[in-house]
């Protein structure tokens, strides 16, 4: 029996969740739409595998997060790894959005995308001297420097440029976050391989700081992706304000802290704390910073990306195998890698369902009238789910299905194994839509690789 919706309007999600939530996806009338736009209209006009982002959302999610944490008037460094295509990254900047960049590579999207130099920063455990030299030239607001030897070779740069770069040392607080944050997205604790330690910060302060040739004038930390706890961020940042502290008290003014990202998107219902209770542990302990001039600077990425963008994709086939229901789509790992690597969970949901049958929650509870699927892609490795046991309306071939929260480390994180090709973007504003990255074909596939006089 299927389940049948008990008005004629159909149930939404409850928009009255947490700041992450609350997006301009939503099933109207048994279909699913992103802004004004029909979701299958996409898939008519642009084919699939595609993601589609939403303005509105970007825009909205941004903006909600500068006034979280406005009391403290940070810069805000939107982490380009999360999602870094340059017309998103220009949306941003014109919010007023600066970018964290963690390569030559985002640096250069950052300015194409029309953000000032001096809101941009630089991280990486492993920055080539062509990108050192290139965020010197550049006169970027912080290269954050993760080791004694990068600061060194930073230092011969600058010398030689004539020019003075300013440098955050990243710290590793030796803090771990709770059992929610996966390891492998675990960034701050000792013997990691992200900043210097604690003990060896403070004398890395001091002895670079005299250095003519650089200005050093902070620290930086980010301790992992995502963090469930704002009790996290207090204990690590009590630990900074104490290195601040001794640091001072040797007479060398700190002028910058950057806090990094790592606060979370909200993935099923109200798992995710909001972003005031982020703000609620961070900045009492950062207004005396900033109430004696010091800049604070704030990295966030999935947080205002992730509820942003779904991944819209077709089932190609149908098939069973041993007592399993598989669907088969044409996206897999290479297009989401994020359930292969980190076990992760997008809730996903036919963009036009089966008997009108409304997901109850992002969580995707079992109702009657639902299947269990496996969901998997195209990809030759085992690993290729995308969903395993997920309960959904009855799914037909050529049926087409949403994966929700892929805005953040979808799009960046896709490759071209068993060449696939990468998806398609757009972006809707209101009723407009924009193909905002093209579909790659064969012939991008071999572009590296065969010179003129191969092409047959
Ligand atoms: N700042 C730094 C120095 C970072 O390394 C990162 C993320 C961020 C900011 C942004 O973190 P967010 O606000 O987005 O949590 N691919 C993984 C996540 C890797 C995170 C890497 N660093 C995933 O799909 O979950």
């Amino acid at each position: 029996m299927l389940r049948q919706p008990e008005s004629t309007e159909p149930p939404r999600f409850d928009t009255e969740g947490t700041d992450q939530q609350m997006d301009r996806f939503e099933y109207r009338s048994n279909a699913l739409w992103c802004e004004e736009v029909p979701l299958a209209a996409i898939a008519a006009g642009f084919g699939t595998p595609t993601y589609v982002y939403s303005t509105d959302t970007l825009i909205d999610h941004y903006q909600r997060f500068v006034k979280a944490f406005d009391a403290i008037r940070p810069l805000i460094c939107f982490s380009a790894k999360v999602l870094s295509n340059v017309h998103l990254l220009r949306l941003l900047g014109r919010q007023g959005a600066g970018i964290d960049a963690v390569s030559g590579g985002e640096m250069y999207r950052a300015i194409l995308a029309g953000v000032a130099p001096e809101r941009i920063v630089l991280a990486g455990v492993g920055k080539s001297p062509e990108e050192l030299r290139e965020a010197v030239r550049l006169g970027i607001r912080c290269v954050n420097v993760e080791s004694e030897a990068e600061m060194d070779l930073l230092s011969r740069i600058a010398a030689e440029e004539g020019r003075q770069p300013r440098v955050a040392i990243r710290v590793n607080p030796d803090v771990a976050p709770d059992h929610r944050t996966p390891t492998q997205t675990t960034t701050g604790t000792r013997g990691g391989k992200f900043g210097v330690d604690l003990e060896c910060a403070a004398e890395l302060f001091r002895r670079t700081a005299g250095d003519r040739s650089l200005r050093v004038e902070g620290f930086h930390i980010h301790l992992g992706s995502p963090i469930f706890d704002p009790a996290t961020y207090a204990v690590a940042l009590d630990r900074l304000l104490e290195l601040v502290k001794e640091v001072e008290t040797s007479h060398r003014a700190v002028a910058t802290i950057d806090i990094g990202g790592g606060f979370p998107a909200e993935y099923t219902d109200r798992s995710a704390p909001g972003w005031d209770d982020y703000a609620g542990a961070i900045v009492p302990r950062l207004e005396p910073f900033t109430r004696r001039g010091g800049q604070v600077i704030i990295e966030p990425g999935r947080t205002i990306a992730a509820n942003a963008g779904v991944l819209l994709t077709t089932i190609r086939y149908l098939k069973r195998s041993g007592d399993r229901n598989l669907a088969v789509l044409d996206a897999g790992m290479t297009h989401l890698m994020r359930a292969a690597l980190y076990d992760s969970y997008h809730f996903m949901w036919p963009v036009t369902p089966a008997g009108q049958i409304m997901p109850a929650s992002r969580d995707q509870p079992w109702t009657d009238g639902l299947i269990e699927y496996d969901v998997v892609g195209p990809i030759c490795e085992s690993t290729d789910y995308l969903a395993r046991g997920r309960a959904m309306p009855p799914l037909g071939a050529g049926d087409q299905i949403a994966i929700f929260t892929t805005g953040a480390y979808g799009m960046t994180m896709t490759s071209n194994y068993n060449s696939q090709l990468r998806p398609a973007e757009v972006l809707v504003e209101g009723d407009q839509v924009r193909l905002i990255r093209c579909r790659e074909t064969y012939e991008d596939l071999v572009a590296f690789e065969l010179l003129d006089s191969d092409i047959p």
